[in-house]
């Protein structure tokens, strides 16, 4: 049954999809902050956290435990703000005990998030951002096999400036070229440390490195975000980082990431 699928994701103007080589680099927190940023620049958007090992994202919207509406076409994304702006999707949403391990099997999973793509009912959004779980794992290919024909306008790398991190990136640079998505940019997170008091940027590990592969690599380098103890706790307290700290030097490193990907679809 295709033929519900085209319909959902045919409404979707930009398909972004996040990855990372590896988890705890902060893709779901870059994911959540492009998606939140997309909606206070007026963008109408939807955020799918296909990450079934750890789905992050209903917490840091505040929106964990809630249960999905089903409709005549399909399920309804939980929506984050008054205005219906921003609707989140998580495999989060459908495990009961929040602590509970996914220990499906490959095929259950593929189904899954199968599933995911073609059933939510996003209605006329203008970007769909892409939660994917760590690595170019059985998910990663269903999810980009299944997203393919909409072609999506591309991936989002997250690294962390430490070499092992941008090690992993290689990885998953040539896992899109092999899979033929566009890689949009790589984004450098962790990179220095915020200080909460006065703003100032601290570089506590090495930087660079993301830009460097970027060089290397011919793909665009987006931009840094500092390591920042505020983005931390809005994302555990599920509150709006931008919105509460807009004078931060990350929200700026953020916004200004956002700017690019906006100006990409300019292009279009
Ligand atoms: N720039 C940042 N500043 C502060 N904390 C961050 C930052 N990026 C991520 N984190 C924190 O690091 C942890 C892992 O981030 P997460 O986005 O869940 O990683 P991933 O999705 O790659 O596994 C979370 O607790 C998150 O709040
Ligand atoms: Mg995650
Ligand atoms: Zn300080």
């Amino acid at each position: 049954m295709d033929a519900p699928m085209t319909d959902h994701l045919s409404t979707v103007r930009h398909v972004i999809l996040v990855l990372s080589g590896k988890g705890g680099v902060g893709k779901s927190t870059v994911a959540s902050q492009l998606a939140l940023g997309l909606k206070h620049a007026g963008k109408k958007v939807g955020l799918l956290d296909v990450d079934l090992c750890g789905p992050s994202v209903p917490k840091m919207f505040g929106v964990e435990g809630n249960d999905i509406h089903q409709c005549p076409e399909g399920w309804l994304p939980v929506y984050v703000d008054k205005e219906q702006r921003l609707g989140v999707m998580s495999i989060g949403f459908l495990i009961e005990g929040k602590d509970d391990a996914v220990v499906w099997r490959g095929p259950k999973k593929n189904a899954m998030i199968k599933q995911f793509l073609s059933d939510v009912v996003w209605r006329d959004i203008d970007y769909l951002v892409i939660d994917t779980p760590p690595g170019t794992s059985d998910e990663h290919i269903t999810v980009i096999e299944s997203l393919k024909s909409y072609c999506p306008d591309g991936a989002l790398l997250v690294t962390t400036p430490q070499g092992v991190a941008v090690g992993d990136v290689r990885r998953e640079l040539t896992f899109c070229h092999k899979t033929g998505v566009p890689v949009l940019g790589i984004i450098e997170n962790m990179s220095g440390f915020a200080c909460p008091c006065c703003g100032e940027v601290t570089n506590v590990f090495s930087k660079g490195g993301g830009e460097a592969l970027a060089k290397q690599s011919h793909v665009p380098f987006l931009g840094c975000i500092p390591l920042d103890p505020q983005l931390a706790q809005s994302s555990e307290e599920g509150k709006d980082f931008q919105e509460l700290f807009a004078q931060s030097p990350t929200y700026t490193a953020l916004n200004e990431v956002l700017q690019k990907l906006i100006a990409v679809d300019k292009d279009f």
